[in-house]
């Protein structure tokens, strides 16, 4: 049977390389590619992605409250609620509450900034994911055109597992979008950075077809795991729908 839903963990160790910007991102174009709907779930203390969300005029993609020790219960919530896509945004860190978040993950994507020290921290977050056995992409986010340094950052991570053969720009719109709780494809559908989002997206989705079918003809079942475990009898409480972001799970 194919997974009910599907759920991608944006993950990285350093602060700044795109996780909660790609995540927004994706979640409005999964959803807009009628792969949703789509449930967006801010694990970051910061609360970046609550905010944005808090200030967002569209009803989708769903906000979940939630906090790591409700991740499990919330997530199961939502899949029998028929939510087709996860999209779960993480803090900055290496901690064992990302490495159980990232167990829950089908697909962990890793965006990197094009620099000496994104590079060179990617292996914490790279262990994390290797250790709980999971598909990771790596996303090149915030490259400048015709930089070398963007093509030999995808060179070096290539070293590490598969690189997404779409890298994102540095363009001022990818922030600017996001103040009044939007993405680029909404202030500038047409637009270069919009293309690029779609185009990822497309990629992602494949990949987590390509996975879905992995799924079906694995006898270990390993990349099935996070379904499994999702689905192993958790306390049913109802998932915090709704806009009330920034308080719930900020303790
Ligand atoms: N492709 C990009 N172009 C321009 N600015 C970007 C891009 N990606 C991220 N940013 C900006 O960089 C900062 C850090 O991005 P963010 O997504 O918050 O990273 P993280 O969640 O990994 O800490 C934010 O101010 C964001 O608006
Ligand atoms: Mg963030």
């Amino acid at each position: 049977m194919l997974p009910s839903m599907r759920v991608i963990v944006f993950a990285s160790q350093k602060g700044g390389s795109g996780k909660t910007t790609l995540a927004g991102h994706l979640a409005v174009q999964a959803e807009a590619c009628g792969a949703g709907p789509v449930a967006v779930f801010d694990m970051d203390p910061q609360g970046s992605l609550a905010k944005w969300w808090n200030v967002r005029a569209a009803e989708t993609p769903v906000f979940i409250h939630s906090e790591f020790a409700n991740l499990a219960q919330n997530l199961e919530q939502v899949r029998e609620k028929n939510f087709s896509l996860a999209v779960i945004d993480t803090p900055p860190a290496v901690t064992r509450a990302i490495a159980e978040v990232v167990d829950f993950a089908d697909l962990v994507v890793l965006p990197t900034r094009p620099s000496p020290h994104d590079l060179r921290a990617v292996g914490a977050t790279v262990d994390i994911v290797e250790a709980k056995n999971k598909p990771m992409i790596f996303v090149v986010n915030a490259a400048t055109a015709r930089a070398r340094i963007t093509s030999e950052a995808a060179v070096a991570l290539s070293q590490h597992g598969t690189v997404a053969p779409v890298n994102i720009h540095h363009r001022v719109d990818f922030a600017a979008s996001m103040i009044d709780g939007r993405t680029v494809m909404e202030a500038s559908p047409n637009g270069r950075s919009a293309k690029e989002i779609s185009a990822l997206w497309e990629y992602l989705d494949l990949r987590l077809a390509k996975l879905d079918r992995a799924i079906l003809t694995s006898s270990d079942g390993t990349f099935g795991a996070a379904n499994g475990a999702a689905a192993s009898g958790m306390a049913r409480h109802a998932p915090a729908f709704g806009r009330r972001a920034m308080t719930s799970n900020r303790a």
